[in-house]
């Protein structure tokens, strides 16, 4: 069985999305699937309730626990690899997690360990992507699903979703049209990545 850890932060509507993906096409036996985990480093993620409820896995490591250690990342990248470590992923699914990971962290896991960003890469890396695109007077928006690698937000596009830009969009609505899309190709993404690497 391929073991799918899915890492989140907040809302966890697209660990959601995926894990009703998993359901509805029977992963485990269309794919030989599973999700086997969600992780989340925030204690009181919404995403872990929603997690839980749907059968899943849930444990938390929690960053702000290492803030008192010389190297704080190392030491949260550290326990968090072995914690990903124990459930032998095929897969790292990032889905909402909004730690930047250490290089260490990334090269352990290269090659299996995809990302959503909410914007068409390599456009507007790192935060506030929604204000900086209205800000640009972009006309088109979207999401992109990528292989992590060392550089922040870059790295091998596995698929984007494209949504326009309404005149009276603020940061929030064009947000929400976006996450409707990443709905759809995240899942689909990793359906393919299941598919054709491993
Ligand atoms: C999503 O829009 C995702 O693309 C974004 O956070 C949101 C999480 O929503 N990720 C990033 O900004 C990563 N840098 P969710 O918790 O409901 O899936």
């Amino acid at each position: 069985m391929k073991n799918i850890v899915i890492l989140i932060s907040g809302g966890g509507s697209n660990m959601a999305a995926i894990a009703r993906a998993a359901v509805q096409q029977q992963w485990e036996q269309t794919l030989h699937a599973r999700i086997a985990a969600v992780i989340s480093n925030r204690p009181n993620a919404g995403g872990l309730k929603i997690a839980a409820d749907m059968g899943l896995t849930t444990q938390v490591v929690d960053h702000t626990e290492f803030a008192d250690r010389a190297d704080p990342r190392t030491a949260f990248d550290d326990v968090l690899r072995q914690t990903i470590d124990s459930y032998e992923p095929t897969l790292v699914v990032l889905a909402g997690f909004m730690r930047i990971l250490t290089p260490g962290f990334v090269v352990h896991f290269e090659g299996r360990l995809l990302n959503i960003h909410p914007s068409l890469l390599p456009a507007f890396p790192g935060l506030h992507t929604h204000q900086r695109a209205l800000d640009a007077g972009c006309r088109f928006a979207g999401a992109t699903v990528h292989q992590v690698t060392t550089e922040l937000d870059h790295g091998p596009i596995l698929a984007q979703a494209v949504v326009p830009v309404l005149a009276d969009d603020t940061a929030d609505s064009l947000a929400a049209r976006v996450l409707t899309q990443e709905h759809l190709i995240y899942p689909q993404a990793i359906e393919a990545f299941l598919n054709s690497h491993v």
